[in-house]
């Protein structure tokens, strides 16, 4: 699902075509000042001028309708950079002169008149990376104008100041390398003489120190009152000032200076809210010469409330789905009919903590009529307990359920210690003649595999002798494709190779405890929190890593993690043009984000969250310890030496037909999520899964599978890799994707699973695979294949579209043939 050098790319084009369209519009809605020339995303003033005020484009009166298909803030948005050179009139800048610029990360004034800058005047320009003031006649600068800012850099040469503590703060700046101030020559007068301002001495003039009341953590219950203490001293004297803006408490301030060197300021919080638990409450001290903060972090205790506690709900699993919030964290226990459920395989509690929320299931596992009854949620801590019990109806269900929206269910459950002998004995008789059938099958199937083994390992080694299969995470796409491909239309979100409509109505059952907000909660991960490890893949949009989070999830102080970071793209724009394609990036970013929180499902990737805080930025996934699928699968085929690397590699162990069939429905089952997500994937394959312990698979990857399994591509007109092995028909010829084009691929899935990872079509080059494809061929069946999944597949290659197999029906299938097969998960740690 990576996007980046695509969407960059794309970006690029759509920037170069506005260009060519809108240069004249542009040039007719606006007036560029006479002595600049204008673009859509510059101004540049380089005739002298005696104007007295900043250049500003006016806004023509079109006269005829009052409203344009421009947006005007967009228009100004879209400056990125602004030169003036030679304005001998120029002497103040206002904020009004620049608030309209919210997009720029360039001002250069340079030799003009500037003598003054207001207090406020950048604070509408947030993406300011880049100010070049130099030979002006300032005579000072306040730090403050810049505080918001992540100046890159900040030129002053030529301007000569007035030595004093009101340029102190350059001084410091200049011994800490900050804003590129230490490679510049700077001046200070003190009356007759100009000294460099690295010499200048100033006594009483420092950053302010600051201490607060409580050491970083301060505990309450809710409903006190408490107080907060703030010193900020130092020379001058700080202002200082606690921040609540978030707080849900009512609070107070009150003040009092301690002369001559500390200025105290407390902060009394009344009747403390729930809500402001884990708050973190600033303090800040600042002078002349700058800031410094420090913050204390709320812990306000409260009992338990259960929120939530829904009816059971099928899933893949069934799930009584609940959200209890509480704090200090409360212990869980259920209730069945009063008596209390332990946890086991069959019945157990899987939940994620958010801030003070709980959310998750209590999952059980093919329940029937016995487990029928009242299900009682018990939560407690140290303040209290709540209980709140739900009814659970299951049925003897037969075989399917017949429900559309459900898994499937079910028939038996032969293991249950509450059931009856009677019913068990069938059913157990029952498994068994099926599992007879389906073993005698297998080492039939085998032995006949075994006997044609030799012939067809020629490929598979150098398939694998090809290819880079060094690292865990092999996957990692730099999706190219053509513009034609990637119009996306307005409702639609293009990643990697695929197009994702905005999802209208996401899914909330992560973190979702407010439903109703419809702005997607993206985790924010500080970068101090990210220790990388080591490489795992590299990939035409940056790097991924292996690395350990720590505070991601509150019950584990550190985990593993696999990071994507983002190489920052460089874009060729016009020669004109000055935008800082990381801005873009940026969005972009934004945007992938909260598509990716919105695909949360068992068998999607788990993604955790970003990292924005400096570059580059990161995304954060969870780690899947085997790595790809297609790896996985020819590093436990039954060929015994698997060259990996170059290197043979001793196979751990053969996977047998419950284990192949136990990693399809799982597959299967992440489908059936995408496609009522209506999200159509469109490179499904085995190398874009990935697995982790105990067999778990998942649909995902970091987009290296375009670098690193090139081969499985076909690359058309430059730019576009399409992997036609595993497209049908229709997607070939007319670039059709939809969900049933990911179900034909499923069948090649499928394919792969049983031939333990070969490339389908080996035997066959690029356009041959076409040739055949479009006569109307399909891939043969699998030496140790069982006829039921050949039959499976064959449904996912029809070749009409319609006449595919649905999804669900391939997933309900796969688990009950999986069901009759007993899987061994143990050969795997
Ligand atoms: C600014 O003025 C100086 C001196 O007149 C001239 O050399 C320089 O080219 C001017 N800069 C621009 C960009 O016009
Ligand atoms: C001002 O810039 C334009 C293009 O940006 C250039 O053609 C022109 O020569 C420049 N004028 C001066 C005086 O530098
Ligand atoms: C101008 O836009 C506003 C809302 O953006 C709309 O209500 C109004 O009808 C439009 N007027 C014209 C003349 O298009
Ligand atoms: C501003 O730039 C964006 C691309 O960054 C473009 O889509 C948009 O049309 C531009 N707006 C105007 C008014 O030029
Ligand atoms: C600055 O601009 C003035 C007026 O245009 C010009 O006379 C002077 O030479 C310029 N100085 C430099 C260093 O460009
Ligand atoms: C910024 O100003 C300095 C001094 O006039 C000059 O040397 C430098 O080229 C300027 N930078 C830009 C990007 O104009
Ligand atoms: C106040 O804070 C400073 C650091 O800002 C620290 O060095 C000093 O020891 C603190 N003083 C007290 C009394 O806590
Ligand atoms: C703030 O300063 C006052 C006066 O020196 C002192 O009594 C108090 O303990 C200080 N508070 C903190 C939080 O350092
Ligand atoms: C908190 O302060 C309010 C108002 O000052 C007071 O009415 C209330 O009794 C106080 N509560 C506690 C728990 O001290
Ligand atoms: C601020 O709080 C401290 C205790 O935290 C107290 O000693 C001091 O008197 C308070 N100051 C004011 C002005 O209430
Ligand atoms: C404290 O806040 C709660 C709601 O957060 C409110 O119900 C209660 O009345 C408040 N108590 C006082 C004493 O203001
Ligand atoms: C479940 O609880 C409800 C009341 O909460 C009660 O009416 C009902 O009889 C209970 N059902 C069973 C099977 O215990």
């Amino acid at each position: 699902m990576d996007v980046w050098s695509y969407w960059s790319r794309i970006f690029c084009r759509r920037v170069l075509f506005l260009f060519c369209v809108f240069q004249e519009y542009l040039s007719s809605m606006l007036d560029c000042p006479p002595t600049c020339s204008c673009s859509l995303t510059e101004i540049y003033c380089n005739k002298s001028d005696t104007g007295k005020f900043f250049p500003v484009v006016a806004l023509q009166d079109t006269g005829s309708s009052g409203n344009s298909s421009v947006d005007i803030a967009e228009l100004f948005n879209n400056i990125s950079s602004i030169h003036i050179e030679n304005w001998t009139g120029l002497q103040t800048l206002r904020d009004v002169d620049m608030e309209l610029y919210t997009g720029l990360q360039r001002l250069i004034i340079i030799n003009c008149s500037l003598h003054s800058i207001q207090a406020r005047a950048f604070s509408q320009n947030p993406h300011l990376r880049y100010i070049n003031l130099s030979k002006n006649p300032l005579t000072t600068l306040s730090w403050q104008l810049f505080q918001n800012l992540q100046l890159s850099e900040l030129r002053l040469d030529g301007v000569v100041f007035d030595c004093g503590c009101d340029v102190r703060w350059i001084q410091l700046w200049q011994q800490r390398g900050e804003a590129g101030l230490h490679t510049q020559m700077l001046f200070c007068r003190n009356g007759a003489f100009k000294i460099r301002l690295q010499n200048m001495y100033i006594t009483l003039c420092d950053v302010p120190e600051i201490n607060v009341s409580h050491n970083s953590n301060l505990m309450m219950i809710e409903g006190d009152n408490v107080t907060v203490s703030c010193n900020g001293s130092g020379a001058p004297l700080p202002e200082v000032d606690w921040t609540v803006a978030g707080l849900h408490s009512i609070n107070t301030h009150l003040s009092n200076v301690y002369w001559p060197n500390i200025h105290s300021i407390n902060l009394t919080l009344v009747n403390v809210s729930r809500d402001d638990n884990g708050f973190l409450l600033t303090c800040i001290a600042e002078n002349l010469v700058g800031m410094t903060n420090a913050s204390i972090q709320l812990a306000v205790q409260f009992p338990p409330v259960i929120l939530k506690l829904s009816e059971p709900e099928r899933r893949h699993d069934t799930c009584i789905e609940f959200t209890v919030r509480g704090y200090p964290y409360p212990t869980l226990r259920w209730y069945h009919q009063q008596r209390e459920i332990l946890q086991s395989e069959y019945i157990r509690t899987e939940m994620d903590f958010y801030r003070d929320y709980l959310e998750g299931c209590l999952t059980l596992l093919n329940p029937t009529h016995y487990d029928n009854g009242n299900y009682t949620l018990q939560a407690s801590n140290s303040l209290g307990t709540v209980t709140k019990t739900v009814y659970g109806h299951f049925l003897t269900a037969p075989p399917f359920d017949p429900d559309p929206d459900g898994s499937p269910v079910p028939s038996d459950n032969a293991i249950r210690p509450e059931e009856e002998t009677f019913g068990v004995s069938i059913a157990v008789g029952l498994a068994g003649f099926t599992s007879v059938l389906l073993i005698v099958l297998f080492i039939l199937i085998n032995k006949y595999g075994r006997r044609n083994k030799f012939g067809l390992k020629g490929p598979v080694a150098v398939i694998s002798g090809e290819e880079d299969s060094a690292s865990p995470l092999h996957h990692v796409n730099h999706g190219i494709i053509t513009p034609c491909t990637l119009n996306g239309e307005a409702d639609e979100v293009v990643i990697g190779m695929t197009h994702i409509p905005v999802i209208q109505k996401p899914q909330y059952f992560r973190h979702g405890h407010d439903c109703n907000t419809p702005t997607t909660y993206i985790q924010h991960i500080k970068r101090r929190d990210i220790l990388l490890k080591r490489e795992l893949g590299e990939g035409a949009f940056g790097k991924v890593f292996l690395a350990e989070c720590y505070n991601l999830i509150p019950t584990k102080d550190t985990m593993l993690v696999a990071v994507k970071t983002l190489k920052p793209t460089a874009c060729p724009f016009g020669s004109q043009s000055l935008k800082d394609p990381n801005l873009s990036a940026r969005k972009d970013f934004q945007r992938e984000a909260e598509l990716l929180t919105n695909l949360q499902h068992d068998h999607i990737v788990k993604f955790y969250g970003v990292c924005v805080d400096g570059d580059p930025l990161i995304m954060v996934f969870e780690y899947m310890k085997h790595g790809d699928l297609n790896k996985f699968l020819r590093v436990h085929g039954p060929d015994a030496m698997i060259l990996v690397d170059g290197h043979p590699v001793q196979t751990d162990g053969e996977l047998g037909l419950s284990q192949m069939l136990h990693i399809a429905t799982q597959i299967s089952a992440g489908i059936v999520y995408l496609a009522s997500q209506h999200f159509v994937h469109r490179d499904l394959a085995t190398r874009n899964c990935l697995v982790g312990n105990g067999l778990l698979v998942k649909i995902g990857d970091f987009g290296m599978s375009r670098d690193i399994y090139s081969t499985d591509y076909y690359r058309v007109g430059g730019h576009t890799m399409l992997p036609i092995r595993w497209m049908p028909p229709e997607s070939i010829m007319y670039r059709k994707f939809t969900t049933e084009s990911d179900v034909w691929s499923f069948g090649v899935i499928l394919w792969e699973i049983f031939t333990y990872g070969k490339q389908p079509w080996f035997q066959l080059a690029n356009n041959e695979v076409i040739e055949c494809l479009v006569q109307g061929q399909v891939l043969d069946r699998p030496r140790v294949c069982p006829k039921e999944v050949y039959d499976l597949m064959l449904g996912c290659w029809q070749r009409e579209p319609q006449q595919r197999l649905n999804i669900k029906e391939i997933q309900k299938v796969l688990y009950t043939m999986g069901k009759d097969t007993p899987v061994y998960l143990d050969i795997l740690g």
